[in-house]
């Protein structure tokens, strides 16, 4: 589809005729304030200026205020604050209507549809600078940014923080996780009413009480600090920037424009994961060019043992990246056709105290027990390779300094995508300026956002993708960087091994939550079903098959022991077929933090996979087929829990397979168990 563009200027003030595509909206102003609406007008936004000349904006939706007048502008540490004595200077709006394809992901090919809407604000003062604010309305939300123009009074801006509010008109419920706690993103979810959530982490999800559902998160973080929102009145919050140890949280040079501000915005749930492709709508296209190397897949890895303390990555006796444990997943892989085997601990740097530093970490350096070049055309001889990994211990100067020989290292390897990781507090990122100064970071602040595209940027170099655990926050940028696959940012299933273990409802927080920012590495299929120190998971075998379509990431982990597998392979089965890459995404059911059912169609056959996950109560949730391709049969292949299975005891590891003959528009009843999930791969004949 073409772009359509059309201008209208405020001074005109003439409603303009529809066009076929491309509507012009009507940018009259309203009781002094500049507005556009959605290309479906049913979300309009409005900016105003109050008596003291302060900005704001408004969002309603079909006629009802959803965001009431909320601040816009910045305090910075160097000069007069840019949020009082502003007027609109003028505004413009522009609809926009193409479609573009995803190299990997959860959809082929996205619409973006939306109505531009610009509105420049100037300082009545004699400093007179002049502030953009850019929305981007679709049907399913809005995103915005400040855009501020090269100008004499703003050569630079040293930003202490910024003033954007967002002044919910109601109450509800919010499930968050705290911003600004040393685990990182790592931590269970709150539900709690709006009015009581403190500082959050975006993504951050609210049910309204008439039912509206709104994620706030953000689109495009490049070169600036993450966004926290803090509660500031009421159902009021205001952005907070994560810190950093320059001379303000953020430093810019001359004209800058800010990351997307969004707002997803839905009557359900189900609404709200497909609305987030707007953030990847608002990030710039693939700039790395023929990403035909980008491979999504699976792996499996010496891993596992570690994180349940049965190996170490350390050195000695029980040291778990050895070649022959090595040979022994490569083995697994091969047979089951998995083009990924990870390995932890292979490199010298990790027998001192590597958390929170990375300085020993050397990643050209095998351990004297890792055959590096032999392991390498061992996998290749079985069509697998390794995935790398690069444990930085959050010294990412470290880390820094040796990109370019750590990628030369993996590609001469054959590793095709390497897992990084920041294990640090938060505020303990190890930053060594050219100089020898050493600083401390926020995994989220404006210098970590830079680092992690250096990292992208220097494996791209090598035709090489990347992972990062403890990572900044997904923002949408696989879109301009596919060799970013997949991430961390959330608590994994690593906590399932140990003490304090994920809730049965974990997922269903994960997906209306986390997972509206992006693909995460969650770790998938311990179908063992045990962790440290043989302790009990809360989850059942068909759950953790369901993690596969329910939890999206383009590399996906087998993550328990070939030896597990090997005894349970019909349910493995599964895991053998499901595939990482799709070609359309359907949100059959769900309420946040409940219970959620996805059918997703495999990108490179007919199929279709199916995945439900509940909390701890027993549901029937009936599911019609209607996605299926019309005129095929397909036989449904059913991983279901027991009748008598349940998370909490040990019918946990019950599990039922069956076969039925499908086709469109038939119905299924998925009867999950207390703490259960189910999974369906519809095979087309
Ligand atoms: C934390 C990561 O999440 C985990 O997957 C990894 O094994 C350890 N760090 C060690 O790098
Ligand atoms: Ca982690």
């Amino acid at each position: 589809m073409g772009r359509l563009i059309a201008l209208t200027a405020l001074t005109s003030m003439v409603a303009m005729p529809a066009l076929a595509q491309g509507v012009v909206q009507n940018t009259a102003l309203k009781e002094g304030g500049a507005t556009a609406t959605s290309p479906d007008g049913r979300l309009r936004v409005t900016v105003t200026v109050d008596g003291d000349g302060r900005p704001h904006y408004a969002v309603a939706r079909n006629g009802k205020v959803l965001i009431e007048p909320s601040r816009l502008g910045f305090l910075l540490t160097d000069a007069p604050k840019l949020e009082r004595r502003f007027a609109i200077e003028s505004q413009s709006t522009s609809s926009a209507d193409t479609t573009w394809e995803q190299p990997w992901g959860e959809w082929k090919s996205i619409r973006d549809r939306h109505t531009e809407f610009r509105v420049r604000l100037k300082e009545t003062t004699a400093l007179a600078r002049v502030m953009d604010v850019v929305f981007r309305i679709f049907d399913e939300g809005v995103g915005f940014r400040y855009e501020l123009p090269d100008q004499p009074n703003l050569k630079h801006a040293n930003i202490a923080d910024e003033l954007t509010e967002f002044g919910l008109a109601g109450n509800g419920t919010a499930w968050w996780i705290p911003a600004g706690e040393w685990n990182r993103y790592e931590y269970l979810y709150n539900r709690t009413p709006i009015s009581e959530v403190g500082q959050a982490h975006t993504p951050i999800t609210v049910k309204l009480e008439d039912g509206t559902h709104v994620a706030f998160h953000e689109a495009a973080l490049v070169d600036y600090s993450g966004m926290w929102l803090r509660r500031v009145t009421g159902t009021r919050f205001k952005a907070q920037l994560s810190p950093g140890a320059g001379p303000a949280k953020v430093v810019k040079q001359g004209p800058f424009t800010t990351p997307w501000r969004t707002m997803v915005i839905a009557d359900d749930a189900a609404g709200l994961y497909t609305g987030s492709r707007m953030t990847l709508n608002l990030n710039e296209p693939n700039k790395l060019g023929d990403v035909s190397w980008v491979k999504p897949g699976k792996f499996v890895g010496v891993w596992w043992n570690m994180i349940k303390g049965k190996w170490s990555w350390a050195r000695g006796p029980q040291h778990g990246a050895t070649t022959d444990n090595v040979k022994r997943y490569i083995d697994f892989a091969g047979a089951n056709g998995i083009p990924g085997v990870l390995v932890e601990g292979w490199n010298v740097g990790w027998d001192g105290d590597w958390f929170g530093n990375g300085t020993d970490m050397n990643f050209s350096g095998p351990t004297e027990d890792f055959d590096a070049k032999g392991l390498a055309a061992y996998a290749r001889s079985k069509g697998t390779a390794l995935v790398g990994h690069h444990e930085t211990g959050g010294s990412a100067s470290h880390y820094d300094k040796q990109l370019d020989t750590a990628f030369a290292w993996s590609a001469a390897h054959g590793q095709k995508v390497v897992k990084t990781g920041y294990v640090a507090d938060a505020g303990q990122i190890g930053r060594v300026d050219p100089d020898g100064s050493e600083h401390r970071e926020w995994h989220d602040g404006q210098w970590m956002s830079n680092h992690h595209l250096r990292v992208v940027l220097a494996a791209a170099k090598y035709k090489i993708s990347v992972d990062p655990h403890e990572p900044i926050k997904d923002t949408g940028l696989r879109r301009t960087y596919p060799n970013w696959l997949a991430r961390e940012g959330a608590r994994g299933q690593e906590y399932m091994a140990w003490a304090g273990k994920n809730p049965p409802e974990h997922e269903a927080n994960l997906v209306f939550t986390r997972m509206l920012s992006g693909p995460m590495d969650f770790t998938p299929g311990i179908l063992s079903l045990k962790g440290e120190k043989d302790s009990d998971i809360p989850s059942t075998i068909a759950k953790q098959l369901a993690q596969y379509v329910v939890i999206y990431s383009p590399v996906q982990m087998a993550a328990d022991e070939p030896e597990v597998y090997a005894k349970l392979m019909d349910a493995f089965q599964f895991i053998k077929d499901v595939p990482v890459d799709w070609a359309d995404t359907r949100i059959l059911n769900g309420e946040v933090g409940d219970y959620v059912t996805i059918a997703r169609k495999d990108r490179n056959s007919a199929d279709w996979y199916l995945g439900s996950v509940g909390d701890e109560q027993a549901r029937n949730l009936e599911v019609t087929l209607d996605f299926l391709d019309p005129g095929k049969t397909y036989t449904a292949q059913i991983y279901r829990d027991a009748p008598d299975t349940r998370f909490d005891s040990d019918t946990r590891h019950k599990y039922v397979i069956e076969t039925k003959k499908v086709k469109r528009g038939d119905r299924l009843m998925l009867a999950l168990a207390p703490g259960g999930g189910q999974a369906i791969r519809f095979a087309a004949k």
